[in-house]
């Protein structure tokens, strides 16, 4: 059976050359939305008398019965008809004769295919968002048990200054709000009418391309035709957010690991994301972190992908832009599937509160605390710092703890120390003054917890 678009040709291809060329191994997944987007370019015909109402109404009754038979997974494609538009419109034929045909009057697959991924990105963005929330929900919920939890706060990966443990989990949710954001923010571009571009052109016909714009549920329509089906931006925009969010939770992902080992002892995953190991019956290895943070990598590789592919590409459609459709297709997997697993991670993980505040006790993180007092009592920072630098030395030599040190030690390095630094060096002490806006001061915690909560639009357990 020759192609739909078979009448220049003598002879036709081959099917392994077919095979190379189709697109419907993966494009099938655009089937629901290259339906509807059938349904409202008809409707438009009709509309705008291009077509009858009759014949308007037969076609979308074929569209409808193609639906039903997708819904429920008896709908067969073939790579002969290359790809899900071709194939829909061949099997629509099959179903209502030669009217079907009338379809594809004033569209070209070209502006087809690019509505379709419109329609698909912008329904799966929304989705992507929701799921967002629910990870800053466990983030939230898990902060609200934990605002006076203290845990040694890193730079450099060395212990630096104490924080709230709500306070580090809640850094994560406001990356996750500007990831929300962004993602919010492309769908301005993402939910835009490309149909009606035709080819590259326009077309002939008198067609309204807002009203099929308004009956797909999109805000405006591509101001050019040639822009509307070469553009694949609102893809890239996608991967971009995707993959800046997938770094963050990455980064949390790195953080979870390093808790649950040994070393750290901080957390413990709950067994329902953890994994043993075939031959150490002792292990409990953090898989799906681990997992989010390797599946980073192949989002990225979808974003670098698609750059490349598009780069050199003249206008308007070339066969290159199918190469768009995998990486897109993944990344809405692998995103979704991360986020919903990171949100039962953070939920459910055990904090072991113990082991944080003995590693903030035996460290030497409250030493800017003990620079800033003297400070405060009119000594300049960088003589203070030098101070209690040779403070930490003397404790050092010690085997001490700056709390260990004698109040005589604490005279002899300057007059200033009073009595009162016993209290001013305690965790607590140090991370409740740090009360800055934005700080870890516990004042400023709960404050946070309550913008978060906001946000979220839902209501605290206090
Ligand atoms: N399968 C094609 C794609 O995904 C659809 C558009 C084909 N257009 C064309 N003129 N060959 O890009």
């Amino acid at each position: 059976m020759s192609k739909l678009w078979g009448g220049r040709f003598t002879k036709s291809a081959e099917e392994w050359v077919d095979e190379f060329g189709a697109s419907i191994g993966f494009d099938k997944q655009l089937v629901f939305e290259d339906i509807e987007g059938s349904i409202a370019h008809v409707t438009m015909l009709a509309a705008c008398e291009i077509v009858t109402k009759e014949e308007a109404e037969q076609i979308k009754a074929g569209l409808n019965t193609l639906r039903k038979k997708a819904e429920a997974g008896t709908l067969a494609f073939s790579v002969a008809e290359e790809d899900i538009h071709l194939n829909l419109e061949k099997q629509l034929i099959d179903e209502i004769g030669p009217l079907g045909g009338k379809l594809h009057t004033g569209r070209s697959r070209n502006d087809q295919v690019a509505t379709d991924m419109h329609l698909y990105l912008t329904k799966e963005t929304k989705v992507i968002m929701e799921a967002v929330r629910a990870v800053q929900e466990a983030l939230t919920k898990q902060a609200e048990l934990h605002v006076e939890t203290l845990i040694p706060g890193y730079t450099h990966l060395q212990r630096a200054q104490p924080v709230s443990f709500a306070h580090h989990l809640l850094a994560y949710f406001w990356m996750l709000e500007r990831d929300y954001g962004r993602l919010k923010d492309s769908l301005k571009r993402v939910n835009m009418s490309p149909l009606g571009a035709g080819a590259l052109a326009g077309t002939t016909f008198p067609i309204d391309r807002n009203l099929s714009a308004e009956l797909l549920g999109f805000d405006g329509i591509y101001e050019n035709s040639l822009d509307a089906v070469s553009d694949r931006d609102f893809i890239v925009e996608f991967l971009s957010a995707s993959s800046t969010l997938m770094m963050h939770l990455s980064r949390l992902c790195e953080e979870l690991i390093l808790w649950s080992s040994q070393e750290f002892q901080f957390i413990e995953m709950d067994d329902a994301f953890a994994t043993g190991s075939s031959i150490m019956p002792q292990k409990k290895n953090p898989d799906m972190a681990e997992l989010i943070r390797g599946k980073t990598g192949r989002v990225y590789g979808n974003l670098f992908g698609l750059l490349t592919t598009l780069k050199g590409l003249p206008l308007a459609y070339n066969k290159d832009m199918q190469e768009d459709k995998e990486g897109m297709f993944d990344t809405v997997q692998t995103v979704k599937g991360s986020l919903r697993i990171f949100a039962g991670m953070i939920e459910t993980m055990t904090v072991k509160q113990e082991t944080m505040e003995k590693a903030v006790a035996q460290d030497f993180s409250n030493a800017t605390e003990l620079a800033d007092y003297l400070a405060t009592k009119g000594m300049p920072f960088r003589e203070a710092h030098e101070v209690v630098g040779k403070l930490v030395l003397t404790a050092i030599q010690q085997d001490m703890f700056l709390l260990d040190l004698k109040m005589e030690d604490y005279k002899q390095a300057s007059y200033l120390f009073e009595t009162d630094i016993y209290e001013v060096l305690q965790p607590k002490t140090v991370v409740a003054r740090r009360n800055s806006a934005g700080g870890t001061g516990f004042t400023q915690v709960k404050k946070a917890l309550d913008k978060a909560y906001v946000i979220l639009g839902a209501v605290s357990k206090k």
